[in-house]
């Protein structure tokens, strides 16, 4: 009963409360249920997420530089055969391993299911996403004769469905032992006036907290644990939804050891100077991604001397990390960014509400905030034919249609090519 009281209390104090009057329709047991999940939530930080979404963005000053990459295209035969070694030696030693992030929502896709589930319609049959995934580190096993641990990262919402998936089909011939699922973290989703909103079964709509809660999750599930008993030392960790990713570049690898540094990432360029991505500079002498929108557009359009952006180098959600720069970046608050994003939810009488333009805040941090805490990074520029075709819009660009279309050709172009070290 204090608990009821308290937790009352609390939403009065955040005016929160529709939630309280939610809450005297419900019986004794969604009652109890609901009051233990608001326990957990802390609405102090909610109320302060939400008045980030009422503020400009603030341009600080900053020093803000170029930053410094390899092409690969352009480096020598017999230097490439070095890193790629440098590389070889840690996957063989089974010293690598991958974590998939899989615990978004996929809300622009409009798909019904994790998005890992979603089909891409290529050679008639159709591969699914994770299928997709599992092939390439198939691959990579083969070629190196070993299992790389393959961590995936789920959401409360979608966990469930996404390990039933996998185990209906096999886990695509992936060794099932070596599969590991975790659960990330969650924020409440708040409606356009701050407020919490209620779920389809009755409790506080919450949302995986972005794919930056990857490092956090990785501690507290206990798969960095798990990754730290089987002597890991180099951790890949990339998107569900990149149908041209590849798991376990030597290349990126190797360079990342022979540059000693604890991060390294892959780009490509951008497709023109105001494609909304994020692009890599360093500022304050720190490695970071930088927003489209937080890239003022006299930088935007800068070219180097040799007539290339000079900010040109995308973020594809193709990264590496030592496991102390995991452990390390797990234990730092990460800030929190905000999406506006379409939330079905129940209204006051209890009736679903699926709405057709977004409606609700969600939010999110991300992975890339991490590169600041260090000193360096080793950027591999890679070639977008050949490693990016992202499936983000159910229609248009970065949609289905165009991943198909990318993931068709590459193959058409690298018949019987080993991908991940080519
Ligand atoms: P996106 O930011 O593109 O989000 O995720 P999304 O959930 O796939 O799609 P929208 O924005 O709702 O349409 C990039 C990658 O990060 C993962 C996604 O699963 C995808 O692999 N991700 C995103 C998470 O694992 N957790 C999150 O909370 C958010």
């Amino acid at each position: 009963m204090d608990k009821m009281q308290d937790v009352i209390k609390l939403l009065e104090e955040y005016h929160q409360e529709h939630i309280i009057k939610w809450m005297d329709k419900l019986d004794d047991e969604s009652k109890r249920k609901l009051v233990e999940q608001i326990k957990n939530i802390d609405l102090h930080q909610i109320v302060e997420l939400y008045e980030t979404t009422r503020k400009e963005i603030e341009i600080k000053e900053n020093k803000i530089e170029a930053i410094k990459y390899l092409d690969k295209e352009k480096i020598n035969p017999i230097e490439k055969e070095r890193l790629d070694d440098l590389a070889e030696n840690v996957i063989k030693k089974s010293q690598y391993a991958v974590v998939t992030m899989a615990g978004g929502q996929g809300t622009r896709l409009e798909h019904p299911g994790p998005k890992g589930t979603f089909k891409l319609d290529v050679y008639g049959k159709g591969k699914y996403l994770f299928e997709i995934l599992a092939e390439n580190l198939k691959e990579a096993n083969n070629k190196y004769d070993v299992i790389i641990p393959w961590y995936i990262m789920t959401s409360r919402e979608n966990n469930d469905e996404t390990y039933n998936f996998l185990e209906k089909h096999n886990y695509f011939g992936y060794d099932k032992d070596n599969v590991i699922l975790f659960k990330q973290g969650e924020l409440p989703i708040l409606d356009m006036n701050g407020k919490l909103m209620i779920d389809k079964n009755g409790f506080i709509k919450e949302a995986s907290d972005g794919n930056g809660g990857v490092f956090t999750s990785l501690r507290t599930s206990g798969a960095l644990a798990d990754m730290k008993e089987r002597g890991i030392k180099w951790i890949f960790i990339g998107g569900v939804d990149n149908v041209l990713l590849k798991m376990c570049d030597t290349t990126l690898l190797g360079m990342a050891i022979d540059k000693n540094v604890e991060v390294a990432s892959k780009s490509v360029v951008k497709a023109n100077p105001h494609e909304k991505v994020g692009v890599f500079c360093k500022m304050n002498n720190h490695p970071k991604v930088i927003e489209y929108s937080e890239l003022p557009e006299k930088m935007a359009e800068e070219v180097d001397s040799n007539g290339e952006l000079k900010y040109g180098e995308s973020h594809i959600m193709c990264n590496l990390f030592t496991i102390d720069a995991i452990e390390k970046v797990s234990k730092e608050p990460l800030i929190y960014h905000y999406a506006i994003k379409k939330n079905s939810y129940l209204d006051e009488d209890g009736k679903e509400v699926i709405p057709l333009e977004p409606n609700s805040y969600k939010f999110e941090a991300f992975i890339f905030d991490a590169f600041e805490f260090f000193d360096d990074i080793a950027i591999l520029r890679g070639k977008r034919e050949d490693d990016f075709a992202p499936v983000k819009n159910k229609e248009g660009v970065d949609s289905p249609k165009t991943a198909k279309e990318l993931y068709e050709k590459f193959w058409e172009r690298n018949k019987n090519v080993l991908v991940n070290a080519s």
